[in-house]
């Protein structure tokens, strides 16, 4: 068997550049879109963004710092999650631009903001589909000795469910007409769902 490049990554990694995004990859984006105290509109992706769950529908992203979608979450207890396309990938690099509190990145993105039914919030008019979240808890995590990380796991119960109809085939979500994008290795890498290929699990007993 050839030895592996094993490192820890507390010791460093000895390589041009951090490849734990590139391993743990494709991500999921959670293109989340919020309200502050003053209903101002925030929008910003994120891809420390998973669901854990589907009964019921939970998911969550991570915030590396105390960024305005965490503390708008954090304010209104409401977040949306809207589904990051190719269609859609210029505006949702735009929306991640490091702006003040307060502005508005949707507008800054020449994006429409669509009425949500559940949550004060707006979704992305444009996205194919966009999920309706109440906040759960906020997670501050901690490192194996305990010590606490400047990270914020957000979690959020999907209350609604956007889908734009255009995108339902035979009843079905699809996600390859949808494109829909993912985060990849380094810096500016993204992946495109444009295919899918199918199995079937084995049956029990
Ligand atoms: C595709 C993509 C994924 C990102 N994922 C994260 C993430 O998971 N956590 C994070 O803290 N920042 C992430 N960022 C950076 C934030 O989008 C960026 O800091 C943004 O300005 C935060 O906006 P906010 O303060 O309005 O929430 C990501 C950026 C991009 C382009």
């Amino acid at each position: 068997m050839t030895e592996t490049h094993f490192y820890e990554p507390s010791r460093g990694h000895r390589l041009p550049h951090d490849p734990f995004k590139a391993i743990v990859a494709p991500r999921p984006i959670g293109w989340i879109s919020t309200r502050d105290r003053g209903g101002r509109v925030n929008l910003a992706p994120y891809s420390f963004f998973n669901a854990f769950c589907d009964d019921p529908p939970i998911v969550g992203f991570s915030s590396q710092g105390r960024k305005d979608s965490l503390r708008n979450a954090e304010e209104s207890g409401e977040f949306v999650a809207n589904l990051a396309t190719r269609a859609l990938a210029e505006a949702v690099n735009l929306s991640s631009a490091p702006v003040a509190r307060g502005v508005d990145e949707m507008a800054m993105a020449g994006l429409t903001p669509a009425p949500c039914r559940l949550v004060a919030a707006p979704r992305v008019g444009e996205s194919p589909a966009a999920l309706e979240c109440k906040v759960i808890r906020v997670v501050r995590l901690a490192d194996m000795h305990g010590e606490e990380t400047s990270n914020f796991l957000v979690l959020g119960q999907v209350v609604g469910v956007h889908i734009d109809p255009a995108y339902l085939k035979d009843g079905l979500f699809d996600m390859t007409m949808a494109r829909t994008i993912a985060r990849c290795g380094y810096r500016g890498d993204y992946a495109e769902v444009d295919h899918l290929f199918e199995m079937v699990r084995p049956q029990s007993g």
